[in-house]
């Protein structure tokens, strides 16, 4: 057999143990499949110490994880560190530089930088592979830049960060509030201590950038990404989503429109019916739209060591049987300039839950503010009456354009009857 595929990991947590674990266990078939053996055979990560579970005998540590992409006995680099900045995008960047493939499952990193690592991938004429970058172990890269090449996609909806789909799950199902719901999951290792990237939508939004430079063939933005996390959903809004035929999800959606590209993460109203409604707990699941294969959609487990080895590996398989495909679908001179649309513009329908103090007029007074800004009412739900006191109000709009939403939503929250900010869930279709 051919010389082994030297691999060298940068990172041994979470991602990095697991994909150690997964080449020993496997190391047959993913020799088969690559064509020759992969084994690792230099590792760096912050504490030599530290135990793994799992046997670092023989293998060659570094505390520099930027000297290890530049040994010339490295043949890939697996950068499995994190983060935008700092050691994570050091250790790409030297080894890119060095003329290696690297593979990499930083979606903050690819999210930010991923135009200019991809020139330079290109400049070196190396692979930079990120299947596990998004979506985990549901081959979602491969699957819109390679499986549906052929397809001008018109959509990409998923639901990418785990972390808020189990909470969200669990408030739905047991009907709690999300303070308590995310305290239990954060006992339960289901979200980080410091839970903020995963609830404010801001991991979700690094995915979504992913997939809509890949969906769309344009340099990834991540700066026009609107972002908006899980925090503002109350126990309150499941009990009406379910009285309306809706059930509450973050999302994240790129899609083409006249004006351009359209790229936002936030909670939605999506119908019960649709298959990412039923997509629960720690599940990922993201559906594309081709103009020749109509709806895809893929769903799995987007994090945990496991599945995210298995992406991981798939990629070094890739690297090891000389199998490149440009990092954004197509060379970086061959991209569109397809421009983003501001939230502004965004056209849809929404879901406005007001706590009202219960007294002749209010609803007028809101139903006016509405009517001034031009949005037509679908339905109203009024939950309980009690004279004098708060009441929950939920309006539910036709189609309208966002910017016309924000001004009405301004006059309305400095209503002396309108107690609390009020709640704006926009709503998907299926
Ligand atoms: N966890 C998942 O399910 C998942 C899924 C998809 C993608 N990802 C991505 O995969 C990457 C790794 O995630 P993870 O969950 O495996 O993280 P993790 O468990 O926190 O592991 C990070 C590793 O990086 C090492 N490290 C941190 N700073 C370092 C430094 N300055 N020099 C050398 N090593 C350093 C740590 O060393 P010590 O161990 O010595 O502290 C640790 O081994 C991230 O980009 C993440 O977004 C994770």
């Amino acid at each position: 057999m051919t010389r082994p595929l030297n691999v060298a990991l940068a990172g041994l947590g979470t991602v990095g143990a697991g994909v150690l674990s997964l080449l020993r266990q496997n190391a047959d078939l993913v020799a088969a499949r690559a064509g020759r053996p992969i084994a690792v055979t230099a590792v760096s990560a912050r504490d030599r110490t530290r135990d793994r579970g799992i046997s670092l005998a023989g293998l060659h540590w570094f505390d520099d994880p930027a000297a290890l992409a530049r040994d010339p006995a490295v043949d890939v680099v697996v950068e499995v560190i994190g983060g935008s900045e700092g050691v994570a995008r050091d250790v790409v960047e030297a080894a890119l530089a060095a003329g290696k493939p690297v593979v990499t499952a930083n979606k903050a990193l690819l999210a930010v930088h991923g135009a200019a690592l991809a020139e330079a991938a290109e400049a070196a004429g190396v692979a930079l592979a990120f299947e596990s970058a998004v979506a985990g172990g549901i081959p979602v890269i491969k699957a819109l830049r390679e499986g549906l090449a052929g397809n001008r996609i018109a959509r990409v909806a998923g639901i990418l960060n785990g972390t808020c789909n189990y909470i969200l799950t669990v408030m739905r199902e047991q009907g709690r509030e999300f303070a308590e719901v995310l305290a239990e999951a954060q006992k339960l290792g289901y979200a980080e201590a410091d839970p903020s990237f995963d609830v404010d939508g801001i991991d979700a939004a690094h995915k979504l950038a992913i997939l809509a430079a890949l969906a769309f063939g344009r340099p990834v933005d991540f700066a026009a990404v609107h972002v908006e996390g899980i925090r503002r959903v109350s126990a309150l809004d499941f009990v009406f989503a379910g009285e309306l035929g809706y059930r509450i999800k973050l999302l994240g959606l790129a899609r083409q429109t006249e004006a351009g590209i359209e790229t936002r993460v936030h909670p939605c109203m999506v119908p019960q019916a649709s298959p990412l409604a039923r997509v629960d707990g720690v599940f990922n699941a993201v559906v594309a739209e081709g103009d020749f294969v109509g709806r895809v959609m893929l769903e799995g487990r987007g994090a945990g060591a496991g599945p995210t080895a298995s992406a991981v590996v798939a990629d070094l398989i890739d690297v090891a049987r000389g199998r490149t495909t440009p990092v954004w679908g197509a060379r970086s001179a061959a991209l569109s300039h397809a421009p983003s649309v501001p939230m502004a513009a965004h056209v849809g329908a929404y879901y406005l839950r007001l706590m009202v103090v219960d007294r002749p007029g209010v609803i007028a007074d809101v139903t006016a503010a509405l009517r001034d800004a031009g949005i037509s009412l679908e339905s109203m739900l009024q939950r309980g009456r009690s004279p004098g006191e708060a009441v929950p109000v939920v309006l539910v709009t036709h189609e309208t354009r966002e910017a016309a939403m924000r001004d009405a939503l301004a006059r309305i929250a400095a209503m002396d009857a309108v107690l609390e900010d009020p709640t704006l869930i926009r709503i998907e279709p299926a």
